[in-house]
């Protein structure tokens, strides 16, 4: 297996090739105030975890180098979108270290740049060169994405109007699957789909989904612990009321959560409730819950024929649920 090093430096190098493409998919023309707002989250940074799985699950079924790199900026854009969108429901002020789209350009520009980056995701997908029928049902694969999205968020909004003890394990995790599992399991399947491998695309589409659930239950724990090398707004997710896995476990064990859905606290109050989830081991328990999906998508990647590319790919599922941002 490579080491932890190799794994960085291979996500590093293919995090260039998606920034080179995006460029060119998406230059800022007029009008430039509606472009600028569509590329300020892209411009930021972020980790590209979602096209470099693409590409690596690309070399991994076997294609040429960089034949998913279409794919591979669709999927980054419509994470982009995804990610505007969010700010505006979650009243969020910081993502990737800089200031949240709609707090920069106002909400009606933010839903306009997200929309942007919807649309065109789908317009440099159709541009794929595989054969048409396949690129339609990647095409296809991608707008059922975004649809499990639209319902995952909803259901991750109307859990903040439920009572805590109200919302089970169960009901958190298809909602993950949902609002961030599947957008990653495409990811990792659109290749094998573009390559007409449907045995494949589906061990993918299960690494990828299981993988997915463990990233958002540590971006979850991150969320508390994770202060400001995250980037984005700390303890949002206290503040909002969000049903995460770890206040359901904390809740679960009869623990009081202070300025748990308050809209606002104070610096000093979210370390209070940081410090309380650690110690009834809601945290632990949450850190171990990520851990078990990453083992369970492992297996389904394992499906495939052995390649460097698979190796980085199960060398990043470990990383997904350890980073520290
Ligand atoms: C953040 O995703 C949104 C979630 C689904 C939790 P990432 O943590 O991949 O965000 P970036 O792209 O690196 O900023
Ligand atoms: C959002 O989950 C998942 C999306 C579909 C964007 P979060 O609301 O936890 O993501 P962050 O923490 O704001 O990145
Ligand atoms: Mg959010
Ligand atoms: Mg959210
Ligand atoms: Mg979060």
């Amino acid at each position: 297996m490579p080491e932890y090093k190799e794994i960085v430096e291979e996500v590093k190098k293919r995090g260039k090739i998606i920034n080179r493409a995006i460029d060119g998919f998406l230059p800022i023309k007029e009008p430039e105030g509606l472009y600028r707002a569509a590329r300020h989250l892209i411009n930021a940074g972020g980790k590209r975890l979602r096209p470099v799985m693409c590409l690596l699950a690309s070399e991994a079924v076997g294609m040429e180098e960089n034949r998913a790199v279409k794919a591979a900026v669709a999927v980054e854009t419509i994470h982009n979108f995804t990610l505007i969108h969010d700010d505006i429901m979650d009243r969020d002020e910081m993502r990737r270290g800089v200031k949240t789209v709609h707090t920069l350009y106002g909400e009606p520009t933010a839903i306009l740049a997200g929309d942007t980056l919807f649309a065109r995701a789908f317009s440099v997908l159709a541009g794929d060169e595989h054969p048409a029928e396949n690129v339609v049902k990647a095409c296809r694969m991608l707008a059922d994405v975004c649809v499990e999205i639209c319902e995952g968020q909803y259901i991750d909004m109307s859990f903040e109007s439920r009572e805590l003890g109200e919302v089970s394990e169960e009901e958190y995790l298809e909602m993950v699957r949902k609002k961030t599992a599947a957008l990653i399991a495409c990811s990792c399947a659109i290749p094998a789909v573009l390559a007409g491998k449907e045995d494949y695309a589906k061990y993918l589409w299960n690494f990828g989904e299981m993988c997915g659930i463990g990233f958002q239950i540590h971006d979850d724990v991150l969320d508390l612990v994770g202060r400001e090398k995250i980037g984005k707004d700390w303890g949002s997710d206290i503040v909002e009321g969000k049903k995460t896995l770890i206040v359901i476990k904390a809740s679960e064990m009869g623990v009081n959560i202070p300025v748990f859905g308050k809209g606002k606290a104070e610096k000093g109050e979210i370390e209070e409730v940081v410090n309380v989830l650690e110690e009834c081991g809601a945290i632990d328990y949450a850190r171990k819950r990520a851990r078990e999906f990453v083992e369970k998508g492992k297996v389904e990647l394992r499906k495939l024929p052995e390649s460097r590319a698979r190796d980085i790919l199960e060398g990043i599922a470990d990383y997904l649920v350890s980073r520290d941002h």
